[in-house]
């Protein structure tokens, strides 16, 4: 029998435990995000409780263990949501959890009346565009620098 994957939001009190996924992803995936295991592991405690606050941070639990993770947030228009932070343990993946946390994402976004979603996904990251198109997400075109070198590219879809 398959297990069930559960989603629940994380409120400032769980900043301990979003603090442990977030370095664990950094770690694991650097090539996957902005930022770096080595600036996130510095910062304190109210930094971690107040990231909690700005955005709406989600991980997904199978049999009451952290699988993954996804936030979302304000994006850069009126009524846009974005999609970041989206992260599943190596040992859950193949399972769905990526597919589970887009789709509790969207149904998030769409109770908090955005009506349009946007992320970023860097260009060696064939796994995650794949996620975001079977899920409904196309490329905006938009292009930038991630670093030196390195570019990411915007997809979004509408609500
Ligand atoms: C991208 C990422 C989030 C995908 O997570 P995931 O949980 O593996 O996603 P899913 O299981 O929903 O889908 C992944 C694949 O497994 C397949 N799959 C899903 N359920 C399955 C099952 N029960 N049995 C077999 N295959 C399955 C999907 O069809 C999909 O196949 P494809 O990629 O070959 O098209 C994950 O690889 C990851 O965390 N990568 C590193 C961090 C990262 O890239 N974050 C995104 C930043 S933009």
């Amino acid at each position: 029998m398959s297990s069930a994957i559960e989603v629940r939001r994380l409120g400032p009190e769980d900043w301990q435990l979003y603090r442990r996924v977030r370095l664990a992803a950094l770690k694991e995936a650097p090539y996957a995000f902005g930022s770096t295991y080595e600036r996130e592991a510095q910062a304190p405690e109210s930094r971690w409780r107040q990231t909690l606050v700005d955005r709406a941070r989600f991980v997904a639990e199978v049999d009451g263990v952290v699988a993954g993770t996804v936030s979302g947030g304000d994006g850069d228009a009126t009524g846009a949501a974005a999609m970041t932070a989206m992260w599943v343990d190596p040992r859950f993946r193949r399972q769905g959890v990526g597919g589970v946390l887009v789709l509790h994402l969207i149904r998030w976004a769409r109770s908090a009346r955005y009506d349009q979603m946007f992320l970023w996904v860097t260009d060696v990251n064939a796994n995650a565009e794949r996620l975001y198109e079977r899920n409904g997400f196309v490329s905006t075109g938009a292009v930038q620098e991630i670093r030196p070198g390195e570019l990411e590219h915007e997809m979004s879809r509408k609500l």
